[in-house]
């Protein structure tokens, strides 16, 4: 009884807490929506009443042929929402757009995107944006990973631009709470979103890249990183003899959607030093411990939350920038112009 009051009482905290970021937004800088442009969740109701059932079966049907395409989606679809708002801008594939930067470079799941799509052009043409393919998407995968189902606002329209140079600023792995903390904020999302959108990280892989600084002379010091398990160390050296093998970002129950991750933190079993980081840091450390330490339905309430707002994050276009994108790859083709016949002499 008095468990579940406190679990209550630390809801009710966190939405306030949310609420005063959503008014704290300043205009015209990347963040929430405002109430003006709020999607919708009925917004393919009356224009393609099966988008979402269609979204779902095809998600099903990928994740029983591998389901670890389910964290990629997830990944993905962080990684579009972190650069430029959520519009499809990751998708995008040509020279220097953000599909090819660096930091995209483990980034799966495209071909999921793109069958969805063709799908949904059939039944719907032109009518369902890849960027709200990949945020029901990713929904979907949350809950077929055994985590938790919510209504996902939808009606975002496809971006037109994709840098290269954008894409890399989204965190790897190395970076310190600090920097973690401040590009989250930029993009309106606060130090709880930080720590709850982490806890995808119970599911997932990470390249050995990422973390290999941690395994050998971190820092210069000569040794590992001090705040690493040590039989753990062990695994991991032995795992990666490549720096392009593949670990597991949940140490304990990597196929679950669960709150091991957070357990692990705090027995120095955290895989990046960006997870490692959230256990240590003051700012961070009491929202650890909370989602290590109550029910699970805490970490899943607040995931949900923390899921539509990064899906909110948008970045103002004017309407001659946005679309409804054909194919999700490639920005749809200039209406073809009359041209004149040359006017002979
Ligand atoms: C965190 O990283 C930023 C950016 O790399 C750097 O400027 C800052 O000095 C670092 N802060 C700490 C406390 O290490
Ligand atoms: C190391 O790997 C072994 C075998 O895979 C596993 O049983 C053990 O729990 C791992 N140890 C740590 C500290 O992760
Ligand atoms: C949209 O319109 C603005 C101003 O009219 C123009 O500068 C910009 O290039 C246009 N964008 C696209 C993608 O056509």
């Amino acid at each position: 009884m008095k468990k579940h009051y406190f679990t209550l009482l630390l809801l009710v905290l966190f939405e306030l807490h949310m609420m005063s970021a959503i008014l704290a937004k300043p205009l015209g800088a990347p963040g929430i929506l405002s109430r003006r442009d709020l999607l919708s969740g009925s917004y393919y109701y009356k224009t393609c009443p099966a988008a979402e059932e269609i979204i779902f079966r095809k998600m099903k049907a990928w994740f029983r042929k591998d389901y670890t395409l389910a964290a990629s989606i997830i990944r993905l679809h962080f990684h579009d929402c972190a650069v430029r708002g959520c519009d499809a801008s990751i998708l995008l594939n040509y020279q220097n757009s953000e599909r090819r930067a660096y930091a995209s470079r483990t980034l799966r799941g495209f071909q999921v995107i793109d069958d969805i799509k063709a799908k949904l052009e059939r039944y719907c043409p032109k009518t369902v944006s890849c960027a709200d393919i990949l945020t029901a998407a990713a929904r979907d995968a949350t809950s077929l990973l055994g985590g938790p189902f919510w209504e996902a606002p939808l009606g975002r329209r496809d971006g037109k631009t994709s840098v290269a140079k954008e894409a890399d600023l989204v965190p790897q792995g190395r970076e310190n709470a600090t920097a973690l903390i401040k590009f989250f904020q930029e993009r309106g999302l606060n130090i709880l979103d930080l720590v709850v959108l982490s806890g995808a990280h119970t599911i997932g892989r990470s390249s050995c890249h990422s973390f290999q600084h941690r395994l050998a002379n971190y820092k210069g010091t000569g040794g590992p990183d001090p705040t690493l398990d040590r039989l753990y160390w062990r695994n991991l050296t032995q795992s990666c003899k490549r720096s392009s093998n593949f670990v597991n970002l949940d140490a304990t129950t990597p196929k679950t959607f669960d709150t091991e991750y957070y357990k692990n933190l705090g027995k120095k079993k955290g895989l990046l030093s960006t997870d490692q980081e959230l256990y240590s840091d003051p700012r961070t450390a009491p929202f650890v411990s909370t989602f290590a330490n109550q029910l699970p339905d805490l970490f899943y309430n607040q995931f949900a939350v923390s899921m539509v707002k990064l899906a909110n994050v948008k970045v103002p276009t004017p309407p001659n920038e946005s679309e409804i994108r054909l194919n999700c790859n490639y920005v749809n083709p200039a209406p073809r112009k009359k041209v004149n016949p040359p006017r002979r002499g």
